[in-house]
């Protein structure tokens, strides 16, 4: 789109909002054009944690369906429009809730801790929700002896079971951005950029986390390219965040890793689709339109919202 077309567009979404009272969230991973007119960005915890706080009439979630879902569980009362309900995630649809159920049945005396990047009816089914920010913490807080299954990332279950030295019984699903990253390309930028730490968001597969210097949710990876004095990183995670962070560290020097080339079918790209399906188009239509809407069943969010907020208490 022109430069102009944005600014123009830019200007009728600031109008639009605040003719409705309404107000813009958008995760790291969406187009950076979504990050310039957004009010609040921030990582799953911390989207699910200000929807709480916001005093306005209508949420707009830019980022990914599961998104949406999580805010409205916690804002029932509020209208969460998501800019297009296609914008799925393939992490969460690696767990279906019947699935999780029928697990859960051969091993009725597990609880469930599962990642936030799961559907409603699944969060239904769980004891504790977690992020990538919080999940050790909220782990580690478990009484030792209880049985658990961790659910859907395999990577970062498995990350976690190493950090908090528990025995999890995993679910073996994955984010198909971040378990596509090429080790042999970031063994070959560790070699080029001798010194530089590798940042990597614990849904990346092991042999990529043992090359990491710092693992975490994409705010903490954020917050450490802030706070670091070091001048140049690799990050292992999608692209999305390199505008917060050199946005953040305009001096600094950001390299990412790029995904493994699969010959015929491999994407040469570390980008998530889902997330890049918001537009500012669509968040204009959304906003004028007040839909998509975002709804989720009584009787489901009445069960999700406990696991969600046991989360928030324990965070
Ligand atoms: P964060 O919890 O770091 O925001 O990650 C969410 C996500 O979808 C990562 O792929
Ligand atoms: Fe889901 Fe992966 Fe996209 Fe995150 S990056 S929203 S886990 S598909």
């Amino acid at each position: 789109m022109a430069e102009k077309d944005q600014t123009k567009l830019k200007a009728q979404i600031a109008e639009l909002k605040a003719q409705k009272n309404a107000v813009i969230f958008a995760h790291y991973y969406t187009r950076p054009e979504i990050q310039e007119i957004a009010d609040f960005i921030g990582d799953s915890l911390a989207l699910a944690q200000e929807a709480t706080r916001v005093d306005a009439d209508i949420l707009v979630m830019c980022g990914v369906h599961f998104m949406g879902e999580t805010m409205k569980i916690l804002c029932p009362d509020k209208k969460v429009l998501i800019p297009d309900m296609n914008a799925g995630c393939s992490l969460a649809d690696s767990c279906k809730a019947e699935d999780l159920a029928a697990f859960k049945a051969q091993h009725p005396d597990h609880m469930v801790v599962s990642y936030v990047n799961t559907s409603a009816d699944v969060k239904a089914l769980t004891d504790v929700v977690v992020t990538s920010s919080n999940a050790k913490k909220i782990v580690d807080q478990l009484p030792a002896d209880a049985k658990i299954i961790f659910g859907p990332d395999h990577n970062l279950g498995s990350y976690i079971n190493s950090v908090t030295g528990r025995n999890m019984l995993l679910w073996n699903g994955a984010c198909h951005v971040h378990s596509r990253f090429s080790l042999e390309a970031l063994l070959k930028l560790k070699a080029e950029n001798p010194g530089v730490e590798v940042l990597a968001h614990p849904e990346c597969k092991a042999p990529i986390l043992a090359q990491s210097d710092v693992i975490g949710s994409t705010k903490a990876l954020l917050e450490h390219t802030v706070k670091s004095s070091a001048k140049r990183f690799i990050i292992a995670t999608e692209s999305g965040i390199l505008f917060e962070m050199q946005r953040a560290c305009p001096d600094k020097e950001f390299i990412p890793v790029p995904p493994e080339v699969t010959e015929g079918i491999g994407c040469s790209c570390n980008e998530c689709e889902y997330m890049r399906m918001n537009t500012l188009e669509k968040v204009y239509a959304c906003l004028r339109d007040e839909k998509p809407e975002m709804h989720v069943e009584k009787e489901t969010a009445e069960k999700a919202v406990s696991s969600i907020q046991r989360m928030l208490q324990m965070s």
